[in-house]
């Protein structure tokens, strides 16, 4: 079975209503998951450059490279080395979060439903979620637990994983007394583990420069919080330029394209779509 099979891609028919004819054109899909966006946007004409950190998508990656030889290119790399590609590019696009290959794999660490080593790394190199709380501070920890995961006492908390260190999911899940809180805590360290909002700013950073006029940058999110980063980022640069008091203002470099949420049919079919939000914007010329 490949990994296709087991994810179902989220808001991808408004993704590619959103990008409208693509026949041609050159996307970035920065995080290739299984290849649903990928084989999508392929299928359509378009050539893709996919990133993506975790070494799991490799099968995935080969049975599509096998297909669509030079019109696909892999980066195996986290996506806020997009810097580093040679532009302009017709459209980059992000579909957030972990895929349903990590959530469902319960060695990887990221389920509080299955006993597993407390792992959580997208990308398995680089530090663990066990190895995290070892070698952070409790103010550090309590941080980390309120920026990323709004949980209440979060001092509290902290000073409970310095002390008990939980070395698996269940040792985790046991310390935290009030199961409402257990899928925030999993998010916090989660975003911590794999610095998803350093990595998300970091990319965005890249993207004006890297399209071409005309240009799409489209991004699915499913938390409030990445939310809140592409949204003040998309406010920023449809914003007009230039001082507000003065009469002449600069056209923004970018307009709004219609946001979008998954219907009911979509939400039937797919429960990760629940908290999903697609948010574009295209480059002016
Ligand atoms: C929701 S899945 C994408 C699913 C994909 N659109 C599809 O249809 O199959 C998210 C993927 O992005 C990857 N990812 C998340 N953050 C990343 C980052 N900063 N750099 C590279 N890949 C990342 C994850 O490893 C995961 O495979």
């Amino acid at each position: 079975m490949t990994t296709e099979q087991k994810h179902i891609p989220v808001l991808l028919s408004s993704v590619l209503a959103a990008l409208g004819d693509i026949q041609g054109k050159t996307i970035i899909d920065c995080t290739f998951g299984a290849g649903g966006y990928t084989r999508a946007f392929l299928s359509r004409g378009a050539s893709v450059i996919a990133f993506d950190r975790d070494p799991n998508v490799l099968s995935d990656v080969e049975h599509i490279a096998a297909k669509y030889g030079d019109k696909f290119r892999f980066v195996p790399k986290t996506f806020s080395h997009i810097s580093e590609i040679d532009g302009p590019v017709d459209a980059i696009v992000f579909d957030l979060g972990i895929s349903s290959m990590q959530i469902d794999v319960p060695e990887r660490g990221f389920s509080f439903r299955s006993d597993a080593l407390l792992d959580m790394r997208m990308s398995v190199s680089g530090m663990t979620a066990a190895e995290l709380i070892n070698n952070s501070d409790v103010n550090t920890l309590a941080q980390i637990l309120r920026d990323y995961g709004d949980v209440n006492r979060a001092g509290v908390l902290a000073r409970a994983l310095k002390e008990n260190q939980p070395k698996t999911t269940f040792e985790l899940r046991k310390l935290i007394h009030n199961i409402k809180d257990v899928a925030p805590v999993f998010q916090a360290l989660r975003i911590a583990v794999n610095d998803e909002m350093g990595e998300l700013q970091r990319a965005l950073s890249a993207v004006p420069d890297l399209l071409s006029c005309g240009g799409k940058c489209i991004c699915v999110t499913f938390h409030s919080l990445e939310d809140r980063i592409v949204k003040n980022k998309f406010r920023e640069w449809t914003t007009p330029l230039g001082d507000p008091r003065m009469p002449i203002l600069q056209p923004a470099p970018f307009s709004l394209i219609k946001t979008a949420l998954p219907d009911a049919d979509e939400l039937s079919d797919n429960t990760r779509a629940r908290s999903a939000h697609m948010r574009g914007v295209i480059k002016s010329c």
